[in-house]
């Protein structure tokens, strides 16, 4: 019997709408999938497209970004920043070679538990499907080039 790939996810997710909806699902007793590890930023502005490179490169076979709704963003336009760096990490992952499904991108307001849930669940099965992502551990690379220094 094989056992079912469990693909681990890394959450971003924003104080003010999206955390508090997991909050809300959380205290609504609403379940979803335990892959996910959600890290609050105080807004999806502050995610640095390094930050999704590293969950990538240390691990992660998936990455969720997860902020207010477009207009309800906090600090006025943030969210708008997040979605071009979104869109901007897909097209970077795709030249990678690594599927550009791997990372998604949620507006979810703190009222929006049960939608919080449902895409956190419809993600983690997204990325079950495409797989482990295996990435080379960036943690690796030192030792990668100092083989290359002693060939030189
Ligand atoms: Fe939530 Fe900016 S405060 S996305």
């Amino acid at each position: 019997m094989s056992e079912q790939f469990e693909p681990v996810i890394v959450g971003f997710t924003c104080n003010w709408c999206s955390y508090r909806a997991a909050d809300t699902a959380g205290t609504a007793r609403v379940k979803y999938a335990p892959n996910v590890r959600l890290i609050r930023l105080m807004c999806s502005g502050r995610l640095d497209p390094t930050f999704v490179m590293k969950a990538l490169a240390g691990g992660a076979d998936g990455v969720l970004i997860t902020g207010c709704h477009p207009g309800d963003c906090h600090y006025i336009e943030q969210n708008y920043k997040a979605l071009r760096r979104f869109l901007l990490l897909r097209r970077t992952l795709a030249g990678l070679g690594v599927e550009p499904g791997r990372i998604k991108l949620i507006w979810a307001s703190a009222a929006e538990g049960l939608k919080l849930a449902h895409e956190i669940n419809q993600f983690v099965e997204e990325v079950r499907a495409l797989g482990p992502l295996n990435w080379p551990k960036w943690n690796d690379q030192p030792a990668e080039i100092d083989a290359v220094k002693e060939v030189a």
